[in-house]
């Protein structure tokens, strides 16, 4: 049952791969034996967004969501866990004393989360430590920033993520 239906979801991109493929050729095809003059066609938009700071890879085809995530993802998540999460709540969802992540980090941008991160600050609902003499974070906020900004995007859902090979 589970093999039929990830076969078929296997099939199913494969022919719309092909299908894309010959298309493609045709266009190609009129467009010279017609116009010399044309323009090539314009470049496919790429399929992942490489300036997103994460890679994660979820199979959904058990029924159950399984992610798969880079290693610098995957210790953004083990750091998370390990420190952020006694405030800031497990999956970074927040707490009613620190607010969620997956909010914040969408909203402030990549600069304003380092600042923070290094000499935190104080506001409307508490106090944020500054982590700039703790070298179990000091070495880490790339990997805090791209766990986190995966989640704020929506590209990881909550649980606990494997590590891509
Ligand atoms: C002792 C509790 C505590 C811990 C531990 C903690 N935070 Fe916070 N954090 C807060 C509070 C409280 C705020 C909200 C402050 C405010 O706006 O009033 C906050 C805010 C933030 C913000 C929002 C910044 C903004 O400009 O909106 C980010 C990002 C953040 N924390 C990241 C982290 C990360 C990453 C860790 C782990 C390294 C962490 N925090 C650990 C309490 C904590």
């Amino acid at each position: 049952m589970k093999l039929a239906g990830l076969t078929n979801n296997l099939s199913k991109t494969g022919l719309l791969i092909i299908t894309t493929l010959l298309t493609g050729a045709a266009t190609l095809a009129f467009a010279n034996g017609t116009e010399t003059t044309s323009s090539p066609p314009p470049a496919p938009a790429p399929a992942t967004d490489n300036t997103a700071p994460y890679t994660v890879v979820c199979d959904k085809s058990s029924g159950q969501t399984v992610c798969n995530v880079d290693k610098q993802t995957y210790i953004g998540w083990r750091t998370y866990h390990a420190v952020c999460h006694v405030c800031h709540a497990q999956d970074a969802v927040g707490s009613s004393f620190a607010p969620s992540l997956v909010e914040r980090v969408g909203a402030i941008d990549k600069e304003r989360f380092m600042d923070v991160l290094a000499n935190g600050y104080s506001g409307q609902i508490g106090v944020m430590p500054g982590w700039k003499d703790n070298p179990n974070v000091n070495k880490k906020y790339d990997e805090l920033y791209g766990y986190l900004k995966a989640r704020a995007d929506g590209a990881l859902p909550p649980g606990r993520p494997k590590r891509l090979p």
